[in-house]
C-alpha cells in the first residue's frame, strides 16, 4: 500500500474521474458543524483500536502508534490548532487523515472493520449520552431553586385560575411545585431516553457487519454502553433515539414556556405579583420607564425552534429505506441546537428562579376579588347536608347578589347569607377566609401550606 492516492485534501479514491464542484463540496460537507463530535470520535476510535489489537487484527505496535497520534490530535484540537479541511468532508475523515499524517500506516489501519456509518452513529450516541447527563443535572438544579422559592412562600395566597378567571385561592408554594413536578417528569423522560441512546452501533460497519473477528461487547464495555445494537442495519440507520431525545426536549421547553408565560403575566404592572431581578430584564430604547422580562419571553420564543427540530428529525427519518442514507447527516444541527438551547435555558432559569421576588399583598388583593371562596361556601353547605347541586345553585345566587352590590362573599352579613340557605350559621365566616380555604385542602397534592411543606420535603429527599 503506497500513499499515491491519498493526496492531502482529497477524500475519495481512484473510483472517481472528476472532482466535485466547490458548491457540491460545501453542500455535502459537515465538518463545520460535526467537528463538535471530535472528542467522542477520538474516544470511539481508541476503543475500536484497542479491540482490534486485543483481537490480533492489528499489531500492538500499530495500536500504540494510533494512541500516540490520537493524543497529539486531541491536544491540537483542545488548543484550537487543528486544521479542519472542507475537502475532507467531515470530522471523521479529518481526524483519520491527520492520524495518518502523524503515524503513517498504523493510521490507515484504524478503519479496519469499521465504516463511517457505524462510527458516526456511535459518536452521536456518545455525545447525546453526555448531553442527557448534563440536562438531567440542570433540571435538578432548576428544581432545587424552585423548591427554595416554594418553601419561602408556602403560605402566600394568590388566586388560582381556570380559563384565566379567578377560581380558588391557592398558595404560591403550591403553584411553584406544579412546575417542580413537570420538570421532574422531564428528567425521568430524559433518563428513559438515555437507556436507548446508550447502546453501541460500532461493529455494524457499513450495514451488514464485518468479516473481521471483532468483539463488540468489549468495545461496548470500554465505552460504557449498556449493550450493543442487535441488528447491524438498524444500528447504522435509525435515529429514533435522537428523535426521542428531541421530543423530551420539546416537552422541557413546553414547560419552560408555560412558566415563562406566567412570569410575564405576573410581572406585568397590571398584575404585579412578582418582580424579576434586573439581570434578567432589559429596558426599551425609547421608553425610559420600561423593564421588560426578556429572558422568559425569549425562552417562550425558543420553544418554537426546539419544537421545530423535533419535526425536522421526524421528517428526516420517515422516508428512509434501510440502511444508512446521507440524509442522516442532517440530524446533527437540529440536535446540537436543541442541546444548546436547552442547556442555556435551564442554566438561566435555575439562576432566575432565585431572582424572583414575590409581592404577597398584590397576590392577596387579587385573591380577595373574584369570589375565590365560592366553592368553599358550597362545600360548607354540603357538609351541612345540602346536595352539592343545590349548594352550587344557592352560592350562585349569593355571588350574583355580591356582583350587584359590588362586595365580596365575606362582606355579606349572616342574615344576608341566610337568605340563600337556612343552613348557614356563624361558623361560615371561617370558610370564607382565604386562609381557611387553602388550609382546608389538606391532603396529598392539595394546596394547604402544610401539604406544600410535606411535598417539598418529599421531593428534596428524592433529589438527594
Ligand atoms: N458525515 C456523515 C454523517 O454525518 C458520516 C457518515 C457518512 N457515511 C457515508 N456513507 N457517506 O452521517
Amino acid at each position: 500500500m503506497t500513499d499515491q492516492f491519498a493526496k492531502k485534501g482529497e477524500a475519495w479514491s481512484a473510483r472517481f474521474s472528476e472532482p466535485v464542484s466547490d458548491l457540491v463540496k460545501r453542500y455535502t460537507a459537515s465538518v463545520f458543524f460535526d467537528n463538535r463530535l471530535a472528542q467522542v470520535d477520538i474516544q470511539g476510535s481508541l476503543a475500536h483500536a484497542e479491540m482490534l489489537a486485543h483481537q490480533g487484527i492489528i499489531s500492538a505496535a500499530d495500536h500504540a502508534e494510533i494512541q500516540r497520534g490520537m493524543a497529539q490530535i486531541k491536544g491540537e484540537i483542545d488548543a484550537g490548532k487543528f486544521e479542519w479541511l472542507l475537502d475532507l468532508e467531515d470530522v471523521h475523515l479529518n481526524i483519520e487523515k491527520r492520524l495518518t499524517e502523524l503515524v503513517g500506516d498504523a493510521g490507515k489501519r484504524l478503519h479496519t472493520g469499521r465504516s463511517r456509518n457505524d462510527q458516526v452513529a456511535t459518536d452521536i450516541r456518545l455525545y447525546m449520552r453526555g448531553a442527557v447527563d448534563d440536562i438531567v443535572g440542570l433540571l435538578r438544579e432548576l428544581r432545587l431553586a424552585l423548591l427554595d422559592l416554594a418553601e419561602q412562600h408556602a403560605d402566600v395566597i394568590l388566586p388560582g385560575f381556570t380559563h384565566m378567571q379567578v377560581a380558588q385561592p391557592i398558595t404560591f408554594g403550591h403553584h411553584v411545585l406544579a412546575y417542580v413536578e413537570m420538570f421532574g417528569r422531564d428528567a425521568e423522560r430524559m433518563l428513559d431516553a438515555r437507556k436507548r441512546i446508550n447502546r453501541l452501533p460500532l461493529g455494524a460497519a457499513a450495514l451488514a457487519g464485518t468479516t473481521f473477528p471483532i468483539d463488540r461487547l468489549r468495545v461496548a464495555k470500554t465505552l460504557g454502553f449498556d449493550d450493543v445494537c442487535r441488528n447491524s442495519l438498524d444500528a447504522v440507520s435509525d435515529r429514533d433515539f435522537a428523535i426521542e431525545f428531541c421530543a423530551a426536549a420539546a416537552l422541557v421547553m413546553t414547560h419552560i414556556s408555560r412558566m415563562s408565560e406566567e412570569l410575564v403575566i405576573w410581572m406585568s404592572p397590571r398584575v404585579g405579583f412578582i418582580d424579576i431581578a434586573d439581570r434578567f430584564c432589559t429596558g426599551s430604547s425609547i421608553m425610559p420607564q420600561k423593564k421588560n422580562p426578556d429572558v422568559p419571553e425569549l425562552a417562550r420564543g425558543k420553544t418554537g425552534r426546539v419544537n421545530g427540530h423535533l419535526i425536522a428529525l421526524l421528517t428526516l427519518m420517515k422516508g428512509q429505506p434501510l440502511a444508512y442514507n446521507k440524509d442522516n447527516q442532517e440530524d446533527k444541527e437540529p440536535l446540537f441546537d436543541t442541546v444548546d438551547t436547552l442547556t442555556d435555558t435551564l442554566r438561566i432559569f435555575a439562576d432566575m428562579a432565585r431572582g424572583i421576588s414575590v409581592k404577597p399583598d398584590a397576590m392577596r388583593a387579587a385573591a380577595l376579588q373574584g369570589y375565590a371562596t365560592a366553592t368553599d361556601l358550597a362545600d360548607y353547605l354540603v357538609k351541612k347536608g345540602l346536595p352539592f347541586r343545590d349548594a352550587h345553585e344557592a352560592v350562585a345566587h349569593a355571588v350574583r347578589t355580591c356582583v350587584d352590590k359590588g362586595c365580596d362573599l365575606a362582606d355579606l352579613s349572616l342574615d344576608e347569607l341566610r337568605a340563600f340557605s337556612e343552613l348557614i350559621g356563624e361558623d361560615v365566616f371561617a370558610v370564607l377566609t382565604l386562609e381557611g380555604s387553602v388550609a382546608a385542602r389538606d391532603h396529598i397534592g392539595g394546596t394547604a401550606p402544610n401539604q406544600v411543606r410535606a411535598a417539598i420535603a418529599h421531593i428534596r429527599k428524592e433529589l438527594n
